[in-house]
């Protein structure tokens, strides 16, 4: 199986988190989303422990909440002792009411508005990422107002390109985030902000890509950060006391996809950072990273009913299902590979169907040419793997269809985190 927590029993009775998915799906109804909690806790574990290993106290990972954000995953965030990394007021609005400390919450975005960066200030956030210099003016602007001096990292493009799809590359040069190294804007973005009085600048911040296997990516980051941070000491007399760069790291959607051992990486980018730190004569930063995808994908799954089965014989065979792109728009967006799976029967000697959702257009597609048993018919549950990260957090009410709920599974139950959305819901704004 593609990852540990999904199994089968003799009967071909298919398993998440040790609980059946029929099961599953028979008592939440479907469309579903299902977490592992345990996973979710075990992938934030293997961060900080690594990080301890390698940086003692001087190291903190940041959830990146973009990756799927709803209140009960930020109160596993606060009891495992993870930062967050938060994108909208609507994130750290929801992080806030879950209980998850203000101090811990770090807040991106390159298009923050005056109002919205005025809210977060008043809720009180640890960090500003700054995007650009009209967010530096306002933040420090508002600050000052307050009587506050707020903590912010920089965000800059290091200049990088991670080899992922083009619409989660971040790093090269003239992507809309953040300022560039290599054009000097950095550095004037940098001196900037030393000069504002309600600004305290912790360090800098970049992120070069999501998805990304390329075992050097980091270590390629790292040189032209380290490079930049001695430039800043040496040019402004500032010290980088902070170093974030980003999220990235990527998972197996499918078999074939080759497994990558974070702690092993992050040794090695440890001591990758703290040989050029030294070779540069500057002090080791801070180190934080900010992974999303690598906590909570692989503790998700989807659960879907089948609506119809249609062959159009000598072209292909369809799988239509109760969700669709409104639940899962990664194939539509990105021609992401899922892992598809039978919830009761094992696949031996399937046939090949596009597994398509109920949304009235033909682009909406969940995987194409997967393989499900030639018997697969209207009333079956299909799972699709891999889902607990950018699927929840990019549905949409496209067609007016509700969004699912989320059930987190622990070893001893299940429990509803996000109930699901009814058609009174996706009415309840209209006037
Ligand atoms: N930090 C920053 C500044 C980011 O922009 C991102 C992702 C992360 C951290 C987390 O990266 P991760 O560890 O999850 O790769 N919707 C796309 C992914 C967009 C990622 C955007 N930024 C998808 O479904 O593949």
């Amino acid at each position: 199986m593609l990852t540990d927590n999904i199994t089968r029993d003799g009967n071909g009775n298919l398993f998440f988190a040790n609980h059946n998915v029929a099961e599953l799906a028979q008592q939440y109804g479907t469309p579903l989303y299902l977490m592992d909690e345990e996973r979710i806790r075990g992938n934030c574990r293997m961060y900080l422990r690594a990080f301890a290993e390698c940086f003692g106290t001087q190291a903190l990972p940041l959830y990146a909440s973009k990756a799927n954000s709803f209140k009960q995953i930020y109160r596993i965030m606060k009891e495992e002792g993870m930062g967050v990394d938060t994108v909208s007021l609507g994130e750290i609005h929801t992080a806030l009411e879950a209980g998850f400390p203000a101090d811990r919450i770090f807040y991106h975005g390159d298009g923050k508005t005056e109002a919205e960066i005025a809210a977060a200030l008043d809720r009180r956030v640890g960090y500003f990422i700054v995007d650009n210099e009209t967010e530096l003016r306002r933040v420090d602007c508002g600050a000052r107002n307050r009587g506050m001096v707020q903590k912010v990292l920089l965000r800059v493009t290091p200049g990088i390109d991670p080899h992922t799809y083009e619409a989660v590359n971040t790093g090269s040069v003239d992507v809309k985030f953040g300022l560039p190294i290599e054009t000097g804007q950095a550095m004037a973005f940098y001196r900037q902000a030393l000069s504002c009085p309600g600004i305290e600048v912790r360090g800098l911040h970049c992120h070069v890509g999501s998805q990304v296997f390329d075992e050097d990516v980091f270590e390629r980051t790292i040189d032209i950060m380290v490079q930049f941070m001695a430039q800043v000491k040496r040019e402004l007399g500032h010290e980088v006391k902070e170093l974030n760069l980003g999220g990235g790291y990527g998972v197996r959607y499918l078999d074939t996809d080759k497994p990558i051992d974070i702690p092993a990486r992050i040794r090695v980018l440890s001591d990758h950072l703290k040989q050029r730190c030294r070779e540069e004569e500057i002090a080791l930063p801070f180190f934080l990273l900010e992974p999303g995808r690598s906590i909570v994908a692989d503790a998700g799954m989807t659960v879907y009913t089948v609506s119809s089965v249609k062959n159009i014989p000598g072209y292909k065979k369809y799988v239509t299902v109760d969700g669709g792109m409104g639940d899962n728009p990664r194939y539509c967006l990105y021609k992401s590979p899922y892992t598809v799976l039978h919830a009761s029967k094992k696949c031996e000697g399937g046939e090949q169907f596009d597994l398509v959702g109920r949304c009235c257009e033909s682009g909406d597609i969940i995987q194409p040419r997967v393989c499900l048993p030639g018997d697969t018919c209207p009333g079956d549950r299909i799972a699709v793997c891999t889902t607990g990260a950018y699927n929840y957090s990019m549905a949409s009410n496209y067609n007016r269809f509700g969004r699912p709920p989320i059930v987190m599974l622990t070893p001893e139950k299940s429990y509803l985190a996000v109930r699901r959305e009814t058609i009174e819901d996706v009415c309840s704004h209209d006037i």
